[in-house]
């Protein structure tokens, strides 16, 4: 896994310099960061020790960085016509990183889904949240607060900054905060919906986000879509609009032609409509090809007032999009 990161690494900046670059300068960086975050992390700690002890520590950050930058997923806050409040997303990963010719999948997406793990966070033996992760990567994609709120982000391409920030980070200039380690932020620390909204909406980011965030009352759900500076645009689950759905595009704009899944899931949600929405139609939903593609590692199926949490590790038969 981190040999084919590397691999990729090395054809972008083929002197090695950014490997080195990242073994030197950022490991004194992610140790404080790590352990900043003042929870008693039951089960990441031993991870991330074994990680950082085994692995080489820069090719450790480098891996994720590398999940910051190349991930495209599908999110969905639903809400049934109980009030019920349901949120799906399926992580798709590793687009570009080498494709299998003769297996027809993505040399990265199935190395990663042995990784996947769901961790509960405890503290005094009591759980604050829950997230579907990889192991060996410290920030949350997709996580829950049991009976408070559900949390996954998505990837926004943008030139609005885009990696600059990045560049800017490992340059030295760090007054921006990693995308995923401000949720992970969120899901210790925040206590209500507003707050946790209020917090992704307004902290200074690396690189521009989606982050989409249900709640546990009606019409407790929403968008947001960032600049790395702030909230460029927001919409709620409102009378009318009983589920919010995002890929890896601005809502407002048409997706890229090639990498359509928002049609086709709006349409499967519109087919199963507000009275039918369950995790089990949400599953169905996340299961509709191009939504789920040969890049898709895992399915998150999260319902609030039960605190549940369910993840599937994904495999597209053929025929199959490859993104
Ligand atoms: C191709 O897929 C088969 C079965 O899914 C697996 O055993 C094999 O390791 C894969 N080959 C490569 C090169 O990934
Ligand atoms: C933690 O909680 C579990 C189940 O709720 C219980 O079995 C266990 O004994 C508790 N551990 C401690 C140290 O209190
Ligand atoms: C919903 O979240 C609020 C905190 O924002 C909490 O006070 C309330 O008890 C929660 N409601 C339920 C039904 O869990
Ligand atoms: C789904 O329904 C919404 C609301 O009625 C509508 O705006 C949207 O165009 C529909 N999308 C598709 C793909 O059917
Ligand atoms: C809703 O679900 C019921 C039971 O699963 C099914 O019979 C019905 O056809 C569904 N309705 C729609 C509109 O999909």
């Amino acid at each position: 896994m981190i040999q084919a990161i590397k691999d990729l690494a090395y054809a972008f900046v083929p002197s090695g310099r950014l490997i080195e670059l990242v073994d030197i300068t950022l490991v004194s960086v992610i140790f404080p960061l790590t352990f900043s975050l003042n929870l008693y992390y039951i089960f990441l700690i031993p991870m991330e020790f074994f990680f950082f002890y085994f692995c080489n520590l820069g090719e450790v950050v480098l891996f994720n960085i590398f999940y910051e930058v190349f991930t495209v997923c599908t999110s969905i806050v639903a809400e049934d016509n109980k009030g019920n409040l349901f949120h799906g997303r399926n992580l798709d990963f590793g687009l570009f990183m080498g494709w299998d010719v003769k297996n027809k999948s993505w040399i990265i997406s199935e190395k990663l889904k042995p990784l996947v793990v769901n961790l509960d966070f405890k503290r005094n033996n009591q759980t604050v949240f829950k997230s579907t992760n990889f192991a060996g990567y410290v920030g949350m994609l997709t996580g829950i607060k049991p009976h408070i709120f559900t949390l996954t982000m998505n990837e926004r391409f943008s030139l609005d900054g885009g990696y600059i920030g990045i560049l800017e980070w490992i340059l030295g200039k760090r007054d921006g905060m990693w995308m995923s380690f401000l949720t992970r932020s969120v899901l210790e620390n925040a206590h209500s919906y507003e707050e946790a909204k209020t917090r992704l909406a307004q902290t200074k980011l690396l690189a521009p986000a989606y982050f989409i965030l249900g709640g546990n009352q009606t019409g407790q759900g929403c968008i947001i879509t960032r600049s790395r500076l702030l909230s460029i645009d927001m919409i709620d689950l409102k009378l009318g609009r009983w589920y919010v759905l995002e890929t890896n595009y601005d809502h407002w704009e048409e997706p890229l032609f090639l990498d359509d899944r928002r049609t086709p899931g709006m349409k499967c949600m519109n087919q199963t409509t507000q009275k039918n929405i369950s995790l089990k139609t949400m599953y169905d939903v996340l299961s509709t090809k191009p939504v789920l593609n040969k890049l898709t590692t895992y399915t998150t199926l999260m319902q609030v007032s039960e605190g549940k949490l369910e993840s599937y590790i994904r495999d597209c038969p053929n025929p199959c999009m490859p993104w």
